[in-house]
């Protein structure tokens, strides 16, 4: 795999890799992601077996705006008012698959619902315009592990599976897109996200329902218990860590005699969600056994932190 700067020339040949049926990896605002040819079964399976991603999974799809996804799924009102204020951007909305939608029914794992979303960053946006079709993409790294928010954890994750990493530099985010099921007029968050689910009901002056802990599990699996896992152990919310114990620190940081990284001495939840992933892959890269999380306040985007931190606590199997 080659880690690339994305000048016109290599963005030309990314989109005719997507073309062919490659995988190529590329920057978005909130994390990489792995891209492939949508209407591309085959490249699409590309993905889950680089990703080793179970295969009822179902994957985003990127568009370059809201026309092109009312091309493949029905927006109701309130869908519309989501993808109106905050598209271009980091929020994913599910809606009601179009039955003439030329999707591959492996990314949408056979459901009757699409999740879509239209990102920001200028490379994905290139990428969309030089391949000229739909590019399902999850986060560019292995089933279960965390996130990247740098070419170089993509290059670390992936073979020459990929062949392609679009370089971007750090991804503004950090965290990935909020998930909203809009499929009818209740709102409903399925995964907490670099937009906040207050900022998107002050928005759009909608109620969104929270089901993250309950019966919508089976309809996101991005919320399956152990998700997002660094390969060291994660002790959430402590106050004294271990002799030796790595500390992931927030705001003004406790004594400990282990490593230590501080996703935001200032306390400010969006540095925070910007340094999460990059600060668990540091803690494995230097080989830590265990890393002690502290407290990280519950709202804004607290919520996504807490909640993918949740799932990198969880058991392991
Ligand atoms: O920030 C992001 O969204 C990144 C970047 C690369 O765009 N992409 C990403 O994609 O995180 P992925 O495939 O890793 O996450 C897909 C999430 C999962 O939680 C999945 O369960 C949910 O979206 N999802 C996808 N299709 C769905 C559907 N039809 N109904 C309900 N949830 C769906
Ligand atoms: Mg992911």
């Amino acid at each position: 795999m080659a880690v690339m700067m994305p000048t016109q020339a290599v963005l030309e040949q990314s989109g005719a890799l997507i073309c062919a049926g490659h995988l190529v990896a590329f920057p978005t605002e909130t994390v990489y992601g792995l891209g492939a040819d949508a209407t591309n079964g085959e490249a699409v399976a590309g993905i889950f077996a680089a990703k080793g991603r179970p295969q009822f999974n179902p994957l985003i799809v990127h568009v370059l705006d809201l026309t092109a996804a009312e091309t493949l799924g029905e927006f109701q009102p309130a869908a519309r008012k989501l993808a109106e204020t905050f598209w271009p951007g980091p929020l994913t909305i599910v809606v009601r698959r179009n039955a003439r939608a030329k999707i591959s029914d492996l990314v949408t794992a056979g459901l009757e619902t699409i999740a879509m979303r239209v990102p920001q960053h200028p490379i994905a946006r290139a990428l969309l315009t030089a391949s000229g079709c739909p590019l399902a993409a999850p986060s560019a790294n292995r089933s279960g592990k965390v996130s990247p928010t740098l070419a170089r954890h993509v290059a670390a994750d992936f073979g020459d599976t990929v062949s392609i990493v679009l370089d971007g530099g750090a991804a503004h985010h950090g965290i990935e897109s909020t998930v909203i099921d809009a499929t009818t007029d209740q709102l409903v968050l399925l995964r907490s996200g670099a937009i906040s689910a207050e900022t998107i009901e002050r928005a759009t002056g909608q109620r969104i329902t929270r089901s993250l802990h309950d019966d919508y599990r089976p309809n996101s699996p991005g919320q399956l218990a152990s998700h997002y896992a660094p390969a060291a152990k994660v002790r959430l919310n402590v106050e004294r860590p271990a002799p030796g114990e790595a500390v992931l620190a927030f705001g003004r940081a406790i004594d400990s005699t282990g490593m230590v990284i501080n996703l935001s001495p200032s306390g400010n939840l969006t540095e925070a969600a910007a340094n999460l992933f990059a600060s668990l892959r540091a803690f494995d890269d230097a080989g830590v056994n265990s890393i002690a999380v502290m407290s990280i306040p519950n709202h804004g985007l607290g919520e996504a932190i807490n909640d993918r931190l949740t799932r990198a606590a969880a058991p392991r199997f």
